[in-house]
């Protein structure tokens, strides 16, 4: 039995292509916990895989035509692999090409192939849309050529560093390894905790529902966009600070020697940026150690910190992320934090079950009175990594 998503995408891809997919996959968007922009510093992260995934019905072609669709999209595009580079095809086709450039760059062939997308992710929310789309293309191609990619964690590990790569250079959005680790190496009932230092990762149980407890996802719908400046400024200003400390990464600041270490950084910004990077990679630490522990109502208020730190420090939040979580705490949320590259996307809580409908409710309230567009609130469970679904 197929899923009626599965059913769906093979279905669009015959009636445009005029002939069966050889197959379905699928893969995850993420929310990530906790450990925001620790990534790209060599830290910790928590994402989650979200129950939202992208479909991608594929079959390989004998030539290098690549011809992409999508039920989402109403722009769809032809083109040789040949001619996949920076920037090219813009807009959500690179994501799709780019995966087959990056396979080829690793030392892979690859062949042309015909694609029709159903992502479920919601777009532009700071879910990984773009990573979702990058993994189900991926582990479509590496079943379909044999490449041995999708076999365990550590091949797993290895694919993810390659849709980064379609990622950093054919979209051009400068972003780390979170999301396409989360989207190929989560598993369900677990967050995962990434060591981006090495790439190492543990599985952490996160079974919310027999603690009495939810995970609320509140899509502002304010604009959320990895490809404009800002993102790679916070990236730059780490870096800088990394350079400035003589370290190789900010992952090298010991939490217990801040302050001494901040007085030696050139200006309160980059300060500011440094204390919100290593002090978000202990309250990772602290947070595992917590629902390691079975005590996940406890986690609230490492949110809340890590809001915080988000919001003065990294200044990454928005107003409409700034509202969601105080209105979500103020009617019972145990914690609440904006959560992925920030500037709109998605904030999340920690609620107990019962107040989620109550939470959410009021949450919607609180952008109609402050003016905002409603928001889209929703809770999840922790899903499954990409995989074949026929
Ligand atoms: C985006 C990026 C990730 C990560 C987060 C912030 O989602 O794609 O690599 O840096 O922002 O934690």
């Amino acid at each position: 039995m197929h899923g009626p998503s599965t059913t769906l995408v093979a279905q669009s891809f015959s009636e445009v292509f005029g002939s069966e997919p050889a197959g379905v996959w699928s893969a995850p968007g993420r929310v990530n916990l906790i450990g925001e922009h620790t990534d790209y510093n060599a830290g910790l992260c928590l994402p989650i895989a979200l129950p939202h995934r992208t479909y991608a019905a594929v079959r390989l072609r004998e030539d290098r035509r690549l011809r992409l669709w999508s039920l989402q999209s109403a722009r769809h595009y032809e083109l040789d692999l040949d001619d996949v580079r920076a920037g090219n095809p813009p807009g959500w086709g690179g994501y799709a090409a780019g995966v087959l450039w990056a396979l080829q760059e690793a030392g892979h062939r690859v062949r042309g192939l015909d694609l029709m997308v159903d992502g479920q992710v919601p777009q532009g929310a700071g879910l990984s849309s773009s990573a979702a789309l990058e993994c189900a293309v991926a582990a479509a191609v590496c079943d379909l050529l044999g490449l041995d990619l999708l076999d365990d964690d550590s091949t797993r590990a290895t694919l993810a560093a390659i849709c980064v790569n379609a990622e950093n250079t054919i979209a051009g959005a400068p972003t780390g390894g979170m999301d396409q680790s989360a989207s190929l190496r989560c598993q369900p009932g677990h967050a995962l905790l990434l060591d981006s230092r090495d790439g190492s990762i543990a599985q952490v149980p996160f079974d919310l529902s027999a603690h009495g407890l939810a995970l609320l996802v509140m899509d502002t719908r304010a604009k959320h966009t990895l490809v404009d400046g800002q993102y790679a400024q916070r990236r730059q200003s780490c870096e800088q600070a990394a350079r400035q400390l003589g370290v190789a990464s900010l992952r090298e600041v010991p939490f217990d020697d801040l302050e001494p270490t901040l007085d030696r950084l050139s200006d309160t910004t980059i300060r500011a940026r440094t204390r919100q990077v290593v002090t978000e990679i202990e309250r990772v630490r602290a947070t595992v150690a917590l629902l390691r522990a079975g005590r996940p109502a406890e986690v609230g208020p490492l949110f809340n910190a890590s809001h915080v730190s988000m919001r003065d420090d990294f200044e990454i939040s928005c107003a409409e992320l700034d509202v969601a979580v105080e209105s979500a705490m103020a009617h019972g949320a145990l914690g609440g934090r904006m959560t992925g590259g920030g500037f709109g996307g998605s904030a999340i809580a920690l609620v107990p079950a019962e107040r989620t409908a109550e939470v959410a409710s009021a949450v919607i309230h609180a952008f109609a009175d402050s003016g905002f567009g409603a928001p889209h609130c929703f809770a999840v469970t922790a899903g499954g990594s990409a995989r074949r679904e026929s």
